[in-house]
């Protein structure tokens, strides 16, 4: 389950060929996307590769963990605008293809409900990437989060608006609330990666390893999945038992 690379680059270079692949294989992949800083670089790798291998993504359909709530799609640190800086815009991805959560919708019980059920009319979701927070929540799905829950407006914690607090000119901008895929939709996905990276992972990755499922560890959830890797880096390992690590 744990499959451990030297550095992101080399996961990177790993999960777009995965990513690739599989587009090339059925080009109407529908692809689960996650935000955050480990996304970075393994977007960047798989841009460099659809432009390199002149790779179809003109029928993919995209689908968005989560967003904040009160950000306009405008706004420099809505997830909105870091996908469409990080992937879509290079990648060709056209608006119409792809569908994130609103953070300013009036109705947001209706968003929510909409959603999900999106979701599901396209078919579901043939592979899900994922990051982890220093807590252990997957998109916004804070500790105590149901497992059978669907798309949700969440009171972020103090720890995620902590740690989400670097890409803010201030603290009191990080936003208190988001609207997020629920636990159910996202291990309803065919396929899912989790990736972390860096030694502010590691605590939260040993825990990860050691923890039952409980919904006290939202990313517990994902061991009962069929198809779930979990790609870290050396760092990130660094406080895994001996015999959890497979070296890649
Ligand atoms: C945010 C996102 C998560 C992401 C997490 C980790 O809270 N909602 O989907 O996994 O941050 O982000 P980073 O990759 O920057 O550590």
């Amino acid at each position: 389950m744990f499959s451990i690379f030297p550095n992101p680059q080399a996961i990177a270079e790993n999960l777009s060929t995965l990513l690739a692949k599989k587009i090339r294989s059925n080009p109407t992949t529908i692809l689960g996307l996650a935000t955050g800083s480990t996304m970075e670089p393994i977007y960047a790798r798989l841009v460099q590769k659809i432009q390199q291998d002149n790779i179809d993504m003109s029928q993919i359909k995209t689908f968005n963990l989560d967003e904040y709530i009160g950000l306009p799609p405008e706004h420099p640190q809505s997830y909105y605008q870091f996908m469409h800086q990080h992937l879509f815009q290079a990648a060709g991805i056209r608006p119409e293809q792809v569908t994130l959560p609103s953070g300013m919708c009036t109705d947001i019980e209706e968003e929510c409900v909409s959603y999900s059920e999106k979701i599901r009319a396209a078919g579901g979701l043939d592979i899900q990437l994922l990051g982890i927070g220093t807590n252990g929540h997957i998109g916004f799905n804070e500790p105590g989060t149901s497992f059978d829950s669907l798309t949700h407006v969440i009171q972020l914690s103090e720890n995620t608006r902590l740690d989400n607090g670097r890409f803010f000119e201030n603290q009191d901008e990080v936003p208190t609330h988001a609207i997020t895929m629920g636990i159910q939709d996202i291990t309803n996905a065919k396929e899912i990666v989790l990736v972390a990276t860096g030694s502010h992972k590691a605590e939260i990755i040993a825990q990860l390893y050691a923890s039952d499922i409980d919904e006290q560890l939202p990313a517990s959830v994902l061991k009962q999945h069929p198809r779930i890797n979990i790609f870290i880096d050396d760092a990130a390992a660094a406080l895994l038992p001996v015999q959890a690590k497979k070296i890649v």
